[in-house]
């Protein structure tokens, strides 16, 4: 009988897998790799974030590039330009896929980071964290910021107009940002939770399935994976809903282009 790990690696699960990352939300390098064998060939994908790279550095993501993986260092810069632009130029050569940046460190700030990865013989894609799904709309009023609705698309269109690759948005802000910004555009989604599972800390979430749906490019998988019961097999019930949201909208576009 075949079993979940061998069934999660196979062909089936090839747009689940190439579209999600998973987070390493751990604090040293060993636990990094315990998470990452356990997953073995069927996941490809890893977002790196800061506790982790506050304890490990650049070791882990050396150590999972030379494993073969795609990694997506989420260190959320924010700071002056010539300061992002200087932390950009350090990690642009290390074989990172993905990198980001707040966008409300502004035009100029985006302008600088995107420069700096210019001239890198495998530039990773820059996206910008637009609002953090952890941020419902009163917190954002009691610092005096518009709603997400409003917030989102605006500080996706500045990503776009400053060269970034995309954003970082709640699946709920997905559909509005493709009204302002064209494909393709990354929009990767954090904090989606299978229906009924422990939000934690995030405020602004979906399931994985309405992410895809709403046009989401790619996944980012925290501790609705890495802190189940059974992290296999949590997995493959969100990229069954992955797979099958995918599956819905590539055959809603098919009927649309024939009728057209
Ligand atoms: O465990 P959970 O699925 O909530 O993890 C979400 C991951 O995505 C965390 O690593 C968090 O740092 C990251 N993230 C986020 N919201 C953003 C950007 C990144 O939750 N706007």
């Amino acid at each position: 009988m075949t079993n979940v790990l061998d069934m999660l690696a196979s062909h089936a699960y090839d747009f689940a897998r190439s579209h999600s990352y998973i987070a390493l939300d751990v604090p040293s390098l060993e636990r990094a790799k315990s998470l990452v064998e356990l997953f073995g060939k069927a996941v490809d994908g890893y977002k790196v974030g800061l506790e982790l790279f506050h304890a490990a550095g650049m070791d882990v993501v050396e150590w999972l590039v030379r494993s073969g993986k795609r990694v997506f260092l989420d260190v959320k810069l924010h700071d002056i330009p010539n300061t992002v632009a200087g932390a950009l130029r350090v990690l642009r050569d290390s074989g990172i896929d993905m990198v980001n940046v707040h966008a409300l460190g502004g035009a100029k700030m985006l302008e600088a980071a995107r420069n700096a990865l210019e001239g890198s013989a495998h530039r990773p894609q820059l996206i910008a964290v637009t609002v953090l799904t952890s941020l419902g709309d009163d917190a954002l009023h009691q610092m005096q910021l518009p709603p997400s609705s409003a917030l989102v698309p605006q500080l996706a269109q500045l990503a776009y107009q400053c060269g970034l690759d995309g954003v970082v948005a709640s699946a709920l802000d997905i559909e509005a940002i493709y009204t302002h910004v064209p494909a393709p555009f990354v929009t990767v989604v954090p904090g989606t939770r299978p229906a009924g599972a422990d939000v934690h800390d995030q405020v602004r979430t979906r399931t994985p399935g309405q992410a895809i749906a709403s046009g989401a490019t790619h996944l980012v998988i925290g501790r609705a994976v890495t802190q189940a019961a059974s992290p296999l097999a949590a997995l493959k019930s969100i990229w069954d809903e992955m797979e099958r949201a995918q599956m819905h909208r590539v055959d809603t576009e098919r009927s649309h282009t024939s009728h057209e």
